[in-house]
């Protein structure tokens, strides 16, 4: 493995504060939000070295609880890592932290970067191609799974990038998921998360329409739900949506805003590849009117525009 790590001890506390020497790689973590707070939690759980960087930094100190550091800025981050993870909102702000002021890619050569946000295909595909002119290891591994699996270590990492990467970051994918699937070269993860999330959007849609369509026409949603639950047409994920746009507490584990961004991200892939995406396209309209209520409210709050 190729890393920008010095030869020095890497330890970890225990409960006491005492420290104790691990053989892991040190790694670096930028974006300690919903998903990457829980992300790096995991890590330094694990006994990596891990130290965060967040743009709010109270949301990074809370990260030492669990013997993380914290960075001041994202090069501070990555200095003397073998690994950064980030796990940022969204392209551009992912780009920012990589090449904006005290950018982590200002001087990490042999560094292995793992880009796990959702940033779309032409995201990925340009931030790759960064990487690779500042002599970085570029991983496209975004996840599958929200807030709950990533504090229980149970996302599935849908993982893409050069065939050497797979042992090294094997511990890494470990401690964040219960599942790691090695798609092909960079870009194939986005590829899968964009189908994935594809379905998601267009089942949660179907969710609140169906829900606002049995109350128009008289009938309870929640006995609808009730015999969803009883076929198998009731997916699970699809019948929690539905508990939640029904009790209308839309306290978020996947933002509106950003489930909006990967229906967008989605049918613009499928516009450069040649594919319709009817239903997605159809649904963008009214889950931007819901956004600018809700976007920081989970996407179940598409109910309300239903
Ligand atoms: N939540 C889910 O269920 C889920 C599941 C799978 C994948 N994802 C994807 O994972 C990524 C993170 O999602 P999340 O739910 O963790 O979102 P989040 O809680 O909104 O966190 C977003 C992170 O990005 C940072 N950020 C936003 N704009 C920034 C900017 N301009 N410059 C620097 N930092 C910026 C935020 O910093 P601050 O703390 O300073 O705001 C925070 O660290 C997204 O791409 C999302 O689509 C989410």
């Amino acid at each position: 493995m190729s890393t920008n790590s010095p030869a020095r001890q890497h330890t970890v506390p225990d409960h006491h504060g005492r420290r104790h020497a691990t053989a892991n790689p040190p790694v670096a973590f930028v974006g300690t939000g919903r998903m990457g707070g829980p992300m790096a939690a995991n890590l330094a759980l694990a006994g990596f070295d891990v130290r965060v960087w967040n743009r709010t930094a109270d949301r990074a100190a809370l990260l030492t609880d669990v013997g993380a550091a914290v960075a001041p800025t994202p090069a501070e981050a990555v200095r003397g890592a073998g690994i950064l993870v980030t796990m940022l909102a969204d392209g551009p702000a992912t780009e920012q932290a990589a090449t904006g002021p005290d950018g982590f890619l200002a001087d990490a050569p042999g560094l292995v970067w793992v880009q796990m946000a959702t940033v779309g295909a032409d995201w990925t595909a340009r931030l790759g191609r960064t990487a690779t002119r500042h002599g970085v290891t570029f991983v496209d591994a975004p996840v599958s799974g929200s807030e709950g699996p990533a504090r229980a270590g149970q996302l599935i990492v849908l993982a893409s990038g050069p065939d050497e990467m797979r042992n090294v970051l094997a511990p890494v994918f470990g401690a964040l998921g219960r599942a790691t699937v090695w798609l092909g070269p960079a870009g194939a993860g986005t590829s899968a998360k964009l189908v994935l999330n594809n379905w998601l959007v267009d089942l949660a849609e179907t969710t609140a329409e169906t829900l606002s369509f049995a109350r128009r026409l008289g009938l309870d949603p929640t006995a609808i739900v009730d015999l969803l639950q009883s076929t198998p047409l009731g997916s699970p994920y699809a019948m929690q949506k539905a508990t939640t746009m029904l009790t209308g507490d839309f306290t978020p584990a996947f933002a509106l805003k950003h489930a909006l961004k990967d229906a967008e991200l989605a049918v613009r892939a499928a516009q450069a590849s040649g594919t319709e995406l009817a239903l997605t396209e159809a649904l963008l309209p009214r889950w931007r009117d819901a956004a600018a209520q809700h976007a920081d409210d989970d996407l179940a709050a598409v109910y309300t525009a239903s």
